[in-house]
């Protein structure tokens, strides 16, 4: 019998496994319900009494080593079959992770205050809800001058000389009100009108103003900063100052730029001409800086004032304003970033 225990022993002892399935065979061989060490366990009754000691030491031995082995085969399969798994190729590409898109408008504002930065001008805004005095008179507008009506404006209902400001000349004001000369700034934002919503005219749109004010700014500075700007913005050379009205500006232009008229595009977009409408700019006018205690007689000013709306369509080739506030993802999804 103890004879017996040894060669199970020595069994156990050099037994190895490359395979979960083995070990558990063994284990259900010798620790199993049925398994060898039960069933010595049952014959120790049988063992003469001299031998019943070492016998049973032998045993608990057995069981024990058989115990072990059974652990540390399956440990170190465990182990290795984790290991296989952390062999992963690490060079693979991972899975795309879903990205957001800016914008066109935001894209579009963005474009325009980088190429406005590299050349000094900071960025300001205004409050959309406006009263009366920096939206319009201040502006040289004063209350019954014709000019208010080129601008159909919401006004509030509780108090008529509070309004949603009609254009972000607005900031203008409220920039010259709280800085002194020199003053190079620019304005995006949003603005109101009171107009019926068509593919060309929304009642909501964003714009873009600029302001220079110096000692000695001339026309010359306003239209290279413009040519600067067209050509940052659009890759074109060449533009043309239109002779115009504004109230807040005297000259006042509408500036064009040569387009082109290479495709079928360009021929519609520009009705033929080439040329397209881009912005209203022009010299500050004196009554402007007068009402913001800033001198004329020391100081004088270039003011823009763009639509971001139109020059992304133009950019972007969009057919319809309102899709530009539908929020549709099909639109919208176009501008996601390539990388
Ligand atoms: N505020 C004008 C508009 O909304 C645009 C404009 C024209 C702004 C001439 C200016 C300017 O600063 O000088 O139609």
């Amino acid at each position: 019998m103890i004879q017996q225990i040894e060669q199970y022993l020595e069994e156990v002892q050099n037994f190895n496994a490359t395979d979960l399935k083995d070990v558990e065979a063994f284990r259900i061989k010798f620790l199993g319900k049925k398994g060898i060490l039960n069933q010595l366990f049952s014959e120790f009754k049988n063992v003469p009494n001299n031998e019943k000691k070492l016998f049973g030491q032998k045993i608990n031995q057995l069981k024990q080593t058989a115990t072990e082995k059974v652990q540390s085969l399956k440990e170190n399969l465990e182990n290795s079959l984790e290991e296989q798994g952390s062999q992963l190729d690490l060079t693979r590409p991972g899975y795309p992770v879903e990205i957001g898109s800016r914008h066109p408008i935001s894209i579009v504002k963005n474009q325009i205050i980088d190429i406005f930065k590299n050349i000094g001008f900071n960025v300001s805004e205004g409050p959309e809800i406006e009263d009366d005095w920096h939206n319009f008179t201040a502006l040289n507008l004063p209350e019954y001058h014709p000019a208010r009506d080129m601008q159909d404006t919401f006004f509030l209902q509780q108090n008529p000389d509070w309004l949603l400001r009609t254009h972000t000349s607005s900031v203008q004001t409220r920039y010259m009100e709280a800085h002194q000369p020199p003053i190079r700034t620019i304005s995006p934002g949003r603005v109101y009108r009171n107009e019926d919503i068509s593919a060309r005219s929304h009642c909501i749109f964003h714009q873009v103003e600029g302001l220079y004010i110096d000692k000695g700014v001339s026309f010359a500075d306003l239209k290279q900063t413009l040519l600067y700007f067209t050509k940052e913005m659009f890759g074109k050379s060449k533009i043309r100052l239109r002779p115009s009205y504004f109230p807040f500006t005297e000259p006042s232009a509408e500036v064009d730029i040569y387009w082109g008229l290479e495709t079928e595009t360009d021929k519609r977009i520009t009705k033929g001409t080439g040329w397209l409408e881009i912005m209203g700019a022009g010299m500050v006018d004196p009554n402007v800086l007068k009402n913001m205690n800033i001198d004329p007689e020391e100081y004088t000013g270039f003011a823009f004032g763009m639509g971001i709306e139109r020059i992304a369509m133009l950019l972007y080739q969009i057919p319809d304003i309102r899709m530009f506030y539908e929020n549709d993802l099909r639109f919208l999804n176009q501008f996601k970033p390539i990388i």
